[in-house]
């Protein structure tokens, strides 16, 4: 396989184009406009100038990486694609609809897969061309420095695609974990009880944010605190993740915090809005209670 097609220019498309474009795959990487995919692709040269900036890869390594990635609308012209991988906003119509223009495409022997967080692989499937040759492939973020992709498996995928993804993986210097097509697979079904608990705790009065942060930073040794990664993911991303576990196991332990409800009914989806626990507004981000 020499081509991967993204569909999606997004910060988890961009990320998935770039890793893939620096393992040495052409990349056609594509969103609604060209111009969306363009900003996706000026996105990856802005990670690309910083790499070379810290010394880490040198200017012509970033050229001929940034030049393996091609930007175009839609993604009618990845019929040489072996692999395209789905990363679109994470709304299932918005995806089935990819999948239906995919179809008109897809090669023969071509996987698709989808970076879906939460919706589940056997159901999307049934919109595919071809369930054998469907997956999902979970990356986390920021792409580029998260060592890991979880592979999920719908019902009717083949052993072959697994294959295919567990190569393309290795040719990422990512470790696999393979989950099985349940609410959250792995990685969200034990982080997003935690990022609820958290929310939980603040609108208790349990701590500040500071603190309630501070402690699982420090005390934990975790890299971001729950509510810095809360943000940092997305407050609406959470909820629709929570959610998902919440009615697809039945289980009230996974019930969403009220207070992350109405951070989400007002909009407020952390970093991306410049505003959820902490306002992004000034030079460093300030906890809001
Ligand atoms: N893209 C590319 N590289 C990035 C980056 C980005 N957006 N952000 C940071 N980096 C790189 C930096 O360049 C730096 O690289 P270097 O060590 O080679 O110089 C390295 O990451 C460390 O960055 P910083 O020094 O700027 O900052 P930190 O040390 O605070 O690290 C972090 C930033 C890597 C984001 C770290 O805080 C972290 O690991 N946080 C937790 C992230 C996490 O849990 N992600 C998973 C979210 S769950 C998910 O994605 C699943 C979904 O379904 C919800």
């Amino acid at each position: 396989m020499q081509s991967v097609g993204v569909i999606g220019a997004g910060q988890m498309g961009a990320g998935i184009a770039q890793v893939s474009a620096q393992a040495g795959y052409h990349v056609l990487l594509a969103d609604v406009s060209k111009e969306r995919a363009d900003a996706g692709k000026a996105g990856i040269a802005a990670q690309l100038a910083r790499a070379v900036s810290k010394e880490k890869i040198t200017a012509e390594v970033a050229d001929q990486t940034l030049a393996r990635i091609e930007t175009i609308e839609g993604p009618s012209a990845m019929g040489k694609c072996g692999l395209i991988i789905e990363a679109a906003t994470e709304r299932e119509e918005i995806k089935r609809a990819i999948f239906a223009e995919v179809g008109k495409v897809l090669g023969t022997t071509a996987v698709l897969a989808s970076n879906t967080s939460s919706i589940p692989i056997t159901r999307l499937a049934q919109a595919t061309p071809d369930p054998k040759r469907f997956i999902g492939v979970h990356f986390f973020n920021p792409v580029p420095v998260m060592g890991l992709i979880e592979i999920i498996r719908g019902l009717a995928t083949s052993d072959e695609t697994v294959t295919l993804i567990e190569t393309y993986a290795a040719a990422l210097g990512k470790q696999v974990v393979r989950a099985n097509d349940a609410p959250g697979f792995i990685v969200n079904r034990i982080l997003m009880p935690m990022l609820n608990e958290a929310c939980f705790a603040l609108g208790e009065g349990v701590a500040t944010i500071r603190d309630i942060d501070l402690a699982c930073q420090l005390g934990l040794n975790h890299p971001m605190g729950p509510l810095t990664l809360a943000d940092f993911i997305g407050l609406d991303t959470c909820l629709e993740i929570t959610r998902v576990l919440f009615e697809g196991t039945g289980d009230p332990k996974f019930r969403p915090a009220p207070l992350l409800v109405k951070y989400v009914e007002a909009g407020w989806y952390g970093r991306k809005t410049g505003r959820g626990f902490y306002d992004y507004s000034g030079a460093e981000p300030v906890p809001t209670r």
